[in-house]
């Protein structure tokens, strides 16, 4: 469930036009519902419910600072991997205790910056990076608290680039390689291992992979238990999907899913923690868009919107569906009419939609592309010179930018010429 509803004939965010935030911040932009947001991270807080546990948002979905206080002041941690998430997640207020830091190329550097600010733990990928964290720790004269992401070898069933649970994936160490690897970590004097980590791949929509995964953690847990680890966390990556479409597509809820956590770790008495991104970001975010020109093509019609690939790749990339809506509500009976949605970027890749049906829409329209808030503007780029799309956060009948679009000038200022140019 989202905030972007039509009412009156328009689509609004929460209680604001959509149309009136073009008019102030011009197009394109993202918006982004306050209450979904806040709305989607309850569920899973819900879901979990009578266990001690944290949901840390994966920021990567969207990592804008007002998103990030919104959430950390609902209660939520936060998944960072890499030291930008970390400091802007510092930067918007999330105490250090509350950040996990997780990723499979952590630097010495970001180990020690992080390990200086504070933080609840890292996730480790590897022994030669624990190693490095260990170091990093003694130099500074503190014990670093760590799980290791194992890599369980399960299936997640879904798009091959965001599959991270399978054995040719470069993500955690072999779970039969578990013991070694933990036994080598505990004789580390830098490092306090806490628990186990594990986080399969994105956009699941079974649970039955997560179960799999789970069982395997929990008897991981009791085996290093027995080993003479102190196994008290486990952090359970992130990875529930959500609906890109409205007509059918239902992925389980998370009460499901947190059922699922409980049923299958809940007896292990062991913290819990869950890293969601895209649910909690996907559907509380719009990229919207106006019709540059509709050009009668052989056969079939583009539209030519001024949004593009740069702004939302994730169609180039994924080939992934996002519903797309007029924000002019169609009246009821108009026909529909396949149009190829594509942007001005001189790339065929540049399509948003082939043969989606929408009523009539004519240059100057504008259209609203769902499903956006997470893996949108945090993958945006300024190809083809494009700037980088602006970000407003909706709250109830407020609206405000919280990333403006850069001026032509500060984008082609940042080069700089050689001196033998
Ligand atoms: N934890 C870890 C360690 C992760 O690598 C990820 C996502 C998450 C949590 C959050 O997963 P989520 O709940 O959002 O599924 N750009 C791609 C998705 C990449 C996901 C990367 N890792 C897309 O647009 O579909």
């Amino acid at each position: 469930m989202d905030h972007f509803l039509y009412r009156d004939g328009a689509l609004h965010a929460e209680d604001v036009p959509v149309a009136e935030i073009a008019a102030t911040v011009g197009t394109p932009f993202y918006v982004y519902s306050t209450a979904t947001l806040l709305r989607h991270f309850r569920l899973f807080d819900e879901a979990l419910d009578g266990t001690d546990h944290l949901v840390c948002y994966a920021m990567k979905a969207a990592s804008n600072q007002a998103i990030l206080k919104t959430l950390a002041q609902a209660g939520a941690g936060m998944d960072v991997v890499s030291i930008g998430e970390y400091l802007r997640a510092k930067a918007a207020g999330v105490p250090g205790d509350r950040i996990v830091f997780s990723g499979v190329g952590k630097t010495a550097e970001e180990i020690r910056t992080a390990l200086q600010g504070g933080l609840r733990q890292f996730n480790v990928e590897s022994e030669p990076e624990m190693e490095a964290i260990s170091a990093v720790a003694q130099e500074l004269g503190v014990v670093a608290p760590i799980t290791v992401r194992v890599n369980p070898d399960v299936d997640a069933r879904t798009h091959a680039k965001i599959a991270t649970g399978k054995s040719e994936n470069k993500f955690g160490i072999p779970i039969s390689r578990a013991r070694e690897v933990y036994a080598h970590a505990a004789a580390l004097p830098g490092l306090e291992v806490i628990g186990i980590d594990v986080h399969i791949g994105s956009q699941l929509t079974e649970l039955e992979p997560f179960e799999l995964a789970y069982k395997k953690v929990a008897d991981l847990t009791e085996v290093l238990r027995a080993d003479g680890h102190d196994i008290r966390r486990l952090d359970l990556g992130g990875g529930l999907g959500i609906p890109y479409t409205r007509s059918n597509e239902a992925p389980p809820l998370p009460t499901d899913y947190g059922a699922l956590i409980k049923r299958t770790l809940g007896h292990l008495g062991c913290e819990i923690e869950i890293e969601p991104g895209r649910l909690i970001a996907g559907n509380a975010g719009l990229l919207v868009s106006r019709v540059i020109y509709v050009k009668q093509g052989e056969g079939r019609d583009f539209l030519i919107v001024d949004a593009a690939m740069n702004d939302l790749i994730r169609p180039a990339m994924y080939d992934a569906h996002h519903d797309i809506d007029p924000v002019i509500e169609p009246a009821p009976g108009v026909e529909a009419y396949p149009y190829d949605i594509v942007g001005p970027v001189c790339e065929t890749g540049d399509t948003f939609a082939r043969q989606r049906p929408l009523p009539p829409l004519a240059a100057g329209d504008l259209i609203a592309v769902r499903g956006a808030g997470a893996y949108g503007a945090v993958m945006s780029s300024e190809y083809n010179t494009r700037p980088l799309v602006p970000e407003v956060m909706v709250h109830g009948d407020q609206f405000a930018v919280i990333r403006r679009r850069p001026t032509f000038d500060e984008i082609i200022n940042r080069d700089t010429i050689p001196e033998w140019l």
